[in-house]
């Protein structure tokens, strides 16, 4: 292998393999990783069939200690211009729901399109390989790893965030971010469903609905899934990313339904009916048969509907518009989807992902405090963070 290389990239994942070959029109160009493969959460990602991009990703969609610093980047990169680029590869994809855009057949369609991408650009792809050291030269970098010294002139660091260790996902990038000075936002497991203590919602493991699910900080209205250990779908993953430890959320079981004037009407045309009976015509009948045992004492469902004052109508619509609920805690990174916070934007440049501190330093990716909701955004915010920094080593 060469020694001395132009760009160096650690991390062949999504950020890293788009990044590779913006940044070889300016000189030789090495991508590194530990895995066997590169892409590999590319592979897993959106059920098999990688929801490559959000048609309407925007900055309000991401979090992160600064609101704006995505901004620059997904402005020169947006859905549209990957669009181009997924059907210039003839792969064919659809929108499932609200903008996101899937595959119609594999993920790896993308994965292949991205390393064919660096083949064409002439880019160096080494799989297998590891870095132990990174010492700053005068004109750039010098490497230990396990295929010896190298020297590059332009380091980019997409090593990820720490989600699914057990595909490699390391702190790699936030000990490099350390080295070099720069500050790191505490990080969390994100876009990750909610535990309970024993087995709480064992019963309705299966059961899903549509629902609004909210916190004092932000709002969702999407499917909720009852799962062996808690609560997940996609309204519970959005709401992850809000959530600290210790805090509540809100659930409306009946969001999308009018349920008071439903019930109100039944009341006058079939009142010997059971507020449960009822109830689970318009909810599922394993969540109407739990809230029965979990409200016992306070709500008593075997009560007839003509028995019901509009009160009392009133408040048990009120329950389950806010059923309000207090995790123990997350699946955490062995399941997460993301990683909350990572590398300081406030130490790097939002045009071109550089260090602000040491130049020819770039962190791109998931690596960076800048995490998407759920729905294509966390590949959109990698495919515009790495053009950027590509396209600035290519500009200098
Ligand atoms: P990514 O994690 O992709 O790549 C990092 C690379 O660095 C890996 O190849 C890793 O092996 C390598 N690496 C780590 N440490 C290293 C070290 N010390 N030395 C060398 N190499 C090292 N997003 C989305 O928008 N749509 C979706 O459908 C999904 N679906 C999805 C499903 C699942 C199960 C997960 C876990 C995640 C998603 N995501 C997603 C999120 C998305 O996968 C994620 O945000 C991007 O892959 C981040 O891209 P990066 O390139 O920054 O990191």
């Amino acid at each position: 292998m060469n020694t001395d290389w132009h760009t160096i990239i650690i991390g062949a994942g999504a950020a890293g393999l788009f990044c590779a070959p913006f940044a070889a029109a300016a000189g030789p160009t090495l991508v590194m990783d530990h895995a066997k493969k590169p892409g590999e959460k590319i592979r897993i990602s959106g059920g098999g069939r990688c929801n490559f991009t959000n048609m309407y990703a925007e900055p309000s969609n991401f979090l992160g200690q600064n609101p704006h610093f995505p901004k620059s980047a997904l402005a020169r990169y947006t859905p549209w211009d990957f669009v181009a680029l997924v059907d210039q590869a003839g792969v064919k994809w659809h929108e499932k729901t609200l903008g996101q855009l899937f595959c119609d057949e594999k993920s790896t369609q993308i994965v292949q399109m991205l390393t064919q991408r660096l083949t064409d650009a002439g880019v160096t792809l080494s799989l297998g390989s590891t870095v132990s050291a990174v010492q700053k030269e005068p004109q750039g970098f010098q490497l230990d790893t396990s295929h010896g010294r190298l020297r590059c002139r332009n380091l980019v660091i997409a090593t990820g965030g720490k989600s699914i260790p057990k595909m490699g996902a390391t702190g790699f990038a936030y000990d490099i971010a350390r080295q070099f000075g720069h500050d790191i936002i505490d990080t969390q497991a994100a876009l990750v469903p909610f535990t309970f203590p024993d087995g709480r919602f064992s019963a309705l493991s299966g059961v899903s609905l549509p629902v609004r699910v909210w916190n004092d900080r932000a709002s969702f209205e999407e499917a909720l899934l009852f799962t062996h250990r808690g609560l997940s779908g996609p309204a519970i993953l959005q709401i992850s990313s809000y959530w600290q430890p210790g805090g509540g959320v809100h659930i409306d079981l009946t969001h999308g339904l009018d349920l008071l004037a439903t019930l109100r009407a039944q009341r006058q045309s079939a009142g010997r009916r059971q507020l449960s009976t009822e109830l689970s015509r318009h909810l599922p009948a394993r969540l109407v048969e739990f809230l029965a045992t979990e409200w016992a004492g306070l709500v008593d469902l075997t009560q007839r509907l003509a028995d019901q004052s509009d009160k009392a109508l009133e408040a048990l619509v009120a329950r389950l518009s806010d059923w309000q609920l207090t995790p123990s805690g997350t699946e955490g990174y062995r399941t997460a989807e993301v990683t909350l916070g990572g590398v300081s934007t406030d130490g790097l440049d939002s045009k071109s992902m550089m260090s602000k501190t040491v130049p020819g330093l770039y962190f791109i990716g998931e690596c960076v405090d800048v995490t998407g909701w759920l729905g294509g955004f966390n590949f959109q915010w990698a495919w515009a963070s790495a053009r950027a920094a590509g396209q600035h080593i290519a500009d200098s």
